[in-house]
């Protein structure tokens, strides 16, 4: 695949990170290649791969309640998930220069305790601390917590706004020279009131002391994922990258033109926001091979059950006596407002179904598909796929054509899924000139090529 490339520039650099791998079917858990998704060794193996392929970061994606379909929990992908913040501190030990991106929900919880844990983690891991700020969506989520499934989308942008403003001014309290630890005078502070904070808006009351010294980094690393229109302006005021779903051609350039243009507006640069869609790859000895490899991994993905709950999921109704081998159903998605699937961000992007349900029979008319073969068809969302040089070509083409500026690749196997891409396609980046050879920087933010902070 060859795309055009703007000729006026120097080559950009691709930033390259790992998700860990989570609860969606992408990820196949019962293949025999497959490890736990909660026991440490898999978080610490994970790590350890991507810090070897030199990789700016690993990502932990954040879902605060176990997802239910008709009732039941759903039990076909991974359940269960440990917390963030204990598995990035442990992780701090046992790697060296890999940024830790943890995904930290805004709307349940309080920005003295999440300005508290990121300024600890920033310390502990010498300035690697990244923050995806995301507002969460559902009441659903919302019940697990003490004030319920509160706050309409615009109010929860509201609050992720003025709980950011509110961390960044605990973490810019302290300025970095307040600790003398003079053992010979005695004296421990260089003031008397390090810490002193007041925050005042429509969301937070809040005012005392922050009792964490200032940072490596002074703050972390600021990330969003939000899609609408609030999310995106969110991220062009306010983060220093965008975690997306964006990650083919044509839909990246759109996003990162759109996203992009938006900083102006908020007194930013080009290079103050970087467009890191999460991309998944399927890598073989050759291109014909790896479309092979492609296709058993999305039959593996969307088994016969898979394929039902998935169609559930856009009809809204009970289908549990569907055959997945025949057509798609005659009946048509019910239009309740009430989810049959519950703690699920892609059950509420289906917009109109009965429009959706029509595509998709139309494709599978056409094509002369079954329900799993539609439901293979239409829900895949492979991004690279081919031997090591197409994919290192094509990732590099679609950076330099600005359809991002790198990538959060998602591999469908824990841990070891990023190891044949660390392995072979690494080493044919950096041969092109684009991916570093070492660590340029000790903090993140350095690797990411991000200024300072202003204060
Ligand atoms: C690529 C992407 C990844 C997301 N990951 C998470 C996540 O791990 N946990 C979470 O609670 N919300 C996640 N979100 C949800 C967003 O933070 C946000 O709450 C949701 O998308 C609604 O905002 P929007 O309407 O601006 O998209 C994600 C959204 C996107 C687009």
């Amino acid at each position: 695949m060859s795309t055009p490339h703007r000729t006026d520039r120097p080559k950009k650099q691709i930033h390259l990170a790992a998700h860990f791998p989570g609860v969606n079917n992408t990820t196949v858990w019962s293949d025999p290649a497959s490890g736990s998704h909660i026991e440490f060794d898999s978080f610490v193996e994970f790590a350890q791969i991507a810090e070897r392929g030199l990789f700016d970061f690993m990502f932990l994606a954040e879902g605060l309640r176990l997802r239910e379909q008709a009732g039941e929990i759903y039990d076909l992908d991974v359940v269960g998930r440990p917390d963030t913040f204990t598995i990035l501190a442990a992780l701090a030990a046992v790697t060296e220069h890999l940024g830790l991106t943890g995904t930290i929900n805004s709307t349940f919880n309080e920005p003295y305790e999440v300005a508290r844990q990121f300024a600890s983690l920033d310390h502990l891991s010498d300035g690697r601390a990244a923050w995806n700020v995301v507002t969460s969506w559902d009441a659903f989520t919302g019940e697990n917590f003490r004030r319920g499934g509160y706050l309409p989308q615009g109010e929860r942008y509201e609050r992720a706004r003025t709980f950011l403003d509110a961390a960044t001014r605990l973490w810019d309290t302290w300025k970095g020279d307040e600790i003398l630890a003079d053992k010979a005078s005695g004296e421990f502070l260089s003031t008397p009131a390090p810490g002193a904070f007041e925050h005042h808006d429509s969301q937070f009351d809040i005012s005392g002391r922050f009792n964490v010294p200032r940072s490596p980094q002074g703050r972390p690393v600021i990330f969003q994922a939000g899609d609408s229109e609030e999310g995106r302006d969110f991220a062009a005021a306010k983060a220093d990258a965008i975690f997306s779903r964006h990650s083919h051609l044509d839909d990246g350039q759109r996003f990162y033109v759109d996203v992009k243009g938006r900083l102006e507006r908020f007194g930013r640069r080009h290079e103050d926001l970087l467009i890191l869609p999460a991309a998944t790859f399927v890598l073989a000895d050759t291109d014909a091979e790896a479309v092979e490899l492609a296709r058993e991994i999305r039959l593996q993905q969307v088994s016969p059950a898979t394929a039902i709950k998935l169609l559930e999921q856009l009809w809204n109704r009970d289908l549990s006596d569907h055959d997945p081998d025949g057509p798609l159903p005659t009946v048509d998605p019910s239009e309740n407002d009430d989810l049959i699937a519950k703690g699920r961000a892609s059950a509420r992007s289906h917009g109109d179904r009965l429009e959706q349900a029509e595509r998709w029979r139309a494709i599978s008319q056409a094509k002369g598909l079954s329900t799993r073969e539609t439901i293979v068809e239409v829900t895949g969302r492979q991004s690279f796929i081919g031997s090591a040089e197409t994919i290192a070509s094509t990732i590099d083409d679609f950076v330099q054509a600005d359809a991002a500026d790198g990538y959060i690749l998602v591999p469908h196997i824990t841990p070891g899924g990023l190891a044949p891409f660390v392995d072979h396609v690494v080493p044919l980046l950096q041969e092109r000139g684009v991916f570093r050879t070492a660590y340029e920087g000790t903090t993140l933010r350095e690797n990411l090529g991000l200024r300072e902070p202003t204060r």
